[in-house]
């Protein structure tokens, strides 16, 4: 009826008006097949794929097995193909009468037949007045009819089976009594397996049918089933097999009578196998090449509808493999379905609670859909989540998206997604809703991100667009990460405050508390993720119990690769691609590391892990690509200073080789002191806040204890120290040359590692080694000629010419020199000859002064430099 009326239909089995009503009103688009004892049976339907090999026999040689309709069209086709696996007694009724005078036309030539053609015309012609084409059409079909049923009786018994044939009509009670007293005389086996194969049909529009014509389609498969089993005891019965067609599982055009048959035998096989029996429905579509869509034109119109025929030798195969393997219950089986096609997609309706990107997903053949929409009123981490004042779906969403997607549709965890893309970024204005649709492509597993708007010159027409892909592939190429262990400075290089000063985020995505390191091509960040709850619909206030993945954890590695992308390749970078995200654990995460790879002139690229508290990889990011977009941020001038001091803070860093050099930025010092000047007791001892005392000027006071934080750091990482409690027995002390080292306050005496320490306008930088250790770093600035001539050879000064570079190169040098000589400014300058070789960035020194006061020889001097945009910075150990 739903086909040519358009009137859904559903099949209530309930007797009880009020549960009817109950069962109507909770109308939710899927079709209903029965409403009993409270609860509501849907339809559960699976693909099969390929049946797996024959399994378990449901049929053996020992069974006898009836079909009505057995001896023709594709129910003995389907029973050929069956007894080539098994040999049970068969017993076949059909309309068609046994006529033993055919028995001389199974070995037929095309010339007996034309001869016979002309005796029937010429038979036909004597008993009637007037002969039509029709007539004579009829009655060679009946002759060819005979002559089939006898020849498919023939075959099986030429395969050495048992077959019984008996011509009736099913409907026919009498008939059928008389039948089955027949059977019960010559078989003596009860009959255990049915297969209900007769029908006829009759398309023709509802207005037009004649109902006795209808009921004649209806009582073929209905009564003669019923009829059946009159005579058969259902104990006896082990497995019923029915066919039935596409037609009443979804209607269609001109076959109310046909529909409604056939879906009263699927029906029935749900009911049986509630109650134990073993009953399958076949609901076939159209065979190609035999049965009875070959007649007239019903195979042209399904073609026409988009339905592809299916092939003998595939649909005996699938016959056969469905009943031996015993499914139960009602199968479709088809080739392409065609207008039957939508009404296979099963709409599945999701709790949000459960996954709350997600709020149905629809099965179609090739395509799985999952649908949301999207609003900033429920998705409220949407507000928190604007570029320039608009709000944008965030990327780490689009990949929760996904998981929920795929843990719903595979019931399984999503532990890696490659080859994602987010092309092109989703608005969502405030106060609307957006919808959008996770698409997976069951054949190549790709899965997008579209989202469907209705903009008003479209007219109603959706505007459909792709903003974001990914592949549900396992990629064999992993990343391979080698761990450095990560050691936090005393002092973080970017607070929570500043990052939020430079990026969009609010509050929700605010998830990076500061950076810990930078340097030879690495960031690494401490994370420090908000616990309130991203959307409305979690009803459990903490979004990580329902989300699949952590997103703000993800979101952390965006935002980290994005701050390596500012400070140090000066791009404002968004997330672009992933070549593949692999999720390890789902700890708590404390740190991402994210390591520059290269940059394009679109593109910059990183490898990123996000670690726990021990430093277990909890998520790997394998080519991350984040791309330059033109945003500006307004940032304030102070900030916009210290990026720079962090540039050169990364040149410094960069290029440095030795491990044991610290760099600090002074700025984080002074701030740090000014919100709190009890904080410098985390590091500094009484002692050494007491002498901080002596210095007047504000700045001076802050380089002293950037100095010492700096040692104290050098200090730690020397000795691989990690706990900072440690740092009140250590107080840095100056010999009477000013020259530093480090003091025991529990031995009360010198600690035998050396330290050299230096300051230059942002940064103080402290060295720690076993040999003796100088360091020292200035602003690359032209001096004075007085300076120059007290300082430098004139063999140095030949060289340093006019630059204000190398002067500054070869004052740091000398300084340093001079500094882990333990001399400082007590040297006389003009004694230390230098000469720089810039391929290896050393200087070879020749010192014409005595050096028996030295413990260790210059031969193994080592005299480096290395220089940013506006500082260069020497060491050297002896
Ligand atoms: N072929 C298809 O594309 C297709 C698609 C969907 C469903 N189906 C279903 O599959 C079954 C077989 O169809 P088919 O294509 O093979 O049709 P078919 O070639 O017309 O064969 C129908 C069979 O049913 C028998 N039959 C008809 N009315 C009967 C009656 N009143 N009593 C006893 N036997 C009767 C016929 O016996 P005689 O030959 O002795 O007359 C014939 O053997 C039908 O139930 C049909 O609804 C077929």
């Amino acid at each position: 009826i739903n086909r040519e009326f358009q009137i859904p239909v559903k099949h209530i089995y309930s007797k009880d008006l009020e549960e009817i009503l109950q069962e109507f009103l909770a109308w939710d688009k899927l079709e209903e097949i029965a409403y009993k004892d409270d609860t509501r049976y849907t339809l559960l339907r699976k693909r099969i794929k390929t049946i797996s090999e024959l399994k378990r026999s449901s049929i053996t040689d020992n069974d006898v097995l009836l079909a009505t309709g057995g001896a023709q069209g594709i129910t003995f086709i389907c029973i050929d193909d069956l007894t080539n696996y098994v040999k049970p007694e068969l017993i076949l009724l059909g309309l068609a009468p046994i006529d033993n005078s055919l028995y001389e036309y199974l070995d037929r030539t095309p010339q007996m037949l034309e001869v016979k053609k002309e005796e029937l015309k010429i038979l036909l012609k004597a008993n009637n007045e007037k002969v039509t084409p029709v007539m004579i059409k009829r009655e060679w079909k009946n002759f060819l009819d005979r002559l089939e049923t006898l020849q498919n009786i023939e075959n099986l018994r030429k395969k050495g089976l048992s077959v019984q044939y008996y011509d009736v009509d099913v409907t026919d009670d009498k008939k059928m009594e008389e039948v089955f007293k027949q059977i019960q005389e010559k078989t003596k086996k009860p009959i255990s397996i049915v297969v209900h194969g007769a029908g006829i049909e009759i398309s023709k529009s509802f207005l037009k049918k004649k109902i006795s014509m209808a009921r004649k389609v209806v009582e073929v498969k209905i009564k003669g089933f019923i009829n059946l089993l009159k005579h058969l005891p259902l104990q006896e019965l082990k497995y019923i097999i029915a066919f039935s067609s596409v037609a009443g599982r979804y209607g269609n055009q001109g076959q109310i009578d046909y529909a409604y048959a056939n879906a009263y035998l699927s029906r029935l096989a749900w009911d049986y196998t509630q109650r134990k029996t073993s009953f399958l429905t076949i609901n076939w579509t159209a065979w190609a090449d035999i049965g009875m869509a070959t007649q007239g034109s019903t195979l042209q119109l399904l073609k026409q509808a988009g339905v592809v025929p299916i092939p003998t030798k595939i649909g005996v195969k699938m016959f056969t493999k469905l009943v031996l393997n015993r499914f139960e219950g009602e199968y479709v089986v088809g080739g392409k379905l065609g207008i039957f096609e939508e009404k296979l997609n099963v709409e599945e309706t999701i709790d949000k609670s459960v996954y709350p990107m997600l709020t149905k997903i629809d099965y179609q053949s090739d395509f799985i859909i999952g649908s949301n929409t999207l609003n900033s009123e429920f998705d409220t981490y949407l507000l928190d989540h604007q570029i320039q004042e608009r709000p944008v779906f965030p990327g780490v969403m689009v990949l929760e998206s996904f998981a929920e997607f795929y843990n719903r549709v595979f019931g399984k965890t999503m532990t890696s997604i490659s080859n994602v893309s987010f092309h092109n970024a989703l608005k969502v204005p405030e106060r609307k809703s957006i919808d959008v649709e996770v698409k997976l492509d069951k054949s190549n597993n790709e899965v997008s991100f579209f989202s469907r708007t209705y903009p008003l010159i479209l007219k109603g027409k959706p505007l459909i667009k792709e903003h974001f892909n990914g592949q549900f592939i396992n990629l064999k190429r992993k990343l391979n990460w080698k761990k450095s262990p990560i050691i936090e400075p005393l002092v973080p290089l970017l607070n929570k405050r500043e990052i939020y000063e430079l990026f969009f985020h609010g509050e929700k995505f605010q998830v990076l508390k500061e950076i810990i390191q930078l340097e030879k091509r690495k960031i690494v960040v401490k994370t420090d993720i908000p616990s309130g709850p991203l959307t409305t619909s979690g009803s459990r206030g903490n979004d990580t119990d329902h989300f699949q993945l952590d997103p703000l954890t993800l979101e952390s590695v965006f935002q980290a690769a994005a701050l390596f992308d500012i400070i140090v390749n000066d791009h404002f970078s968004l997330p672009s691609k992933i070549s593949n995200l692999e999720i390890l654990s789902k700890k708590k995460p404390k740190y991402i590391e994210a390591r520059f790879l290269k940059e394009d002139e679109s593109h910059s690229y990183y490898n990123a892990v996000v670690l726990s508290e021990d430093q277990e990889i909890i998520a790997k990011f394998n080519n991350l690509a984040i791309i330059h977009a033109p945003i500006s941020v307004k940032i304030s001038d102070k900030l916009s200073n210290y990026f720079q001091t962090l540039q050169e803070y990364y040149l410094l860093k960069n290029n440095n080789q030795s491990k044991n050099i610290e760099i600090l930025p002074i700025e984080q010092i002074k701030q740090m002191y000014q919100n709190d000047p009890n904080w410098i007791s985390n590091y500094l001892t009484e002692n050494e806040i007491e002498s901080s005392k002596k210095y007047r000027n504000e700045k001076r006071k802050i380089e002293y204890f950037s100095g010492i934080i700096a040692a104290k750091t050098c200090y730690l990482n020397h000795l691989k120290y990690v706990d900072r409690s440690s740092l009140s027995d250590v107080e840095i002390h100056k010999d009477d040359k000013g020259k530093p080292f480090y003091y025991s306050n529990i031995d009360k005496k010198e600690i035998p590692i050396n330290l050299s320490i230096s300051h230059s306008h942002d940064f103080s930088v402290a060295m720690t080694s076993k040999k003796l250790v100088g360091i020292d770093l200035e602003l690359i600035e032209s001096r004075a000629p007085s300076f120059y001539k007290e300082i430098f050879t004139d063999a140095e000064r030949k060289l340093i010419s006019e630059s204000a570079e190398l002067g500054t190169l070869y004052w740091t040098a000398k300084e340093a020199f001079s500094k882990a000589i333990g001399e400082g400014f007590h040297i006389n300058f003009l004694d230390v000859q230098l000469k720089f070789n810039k391929k290896q960035k050393k200087f070879s020194v020749k010192y014409n002064k005595d050096l028996s006061m030295l413990p260790k020889k210059l031969q193994n001097l080592n005299l480096k430099s290395e220089s940013s945009k506006k500082y260069i910075l020497s060491y050297c150990e002896i």
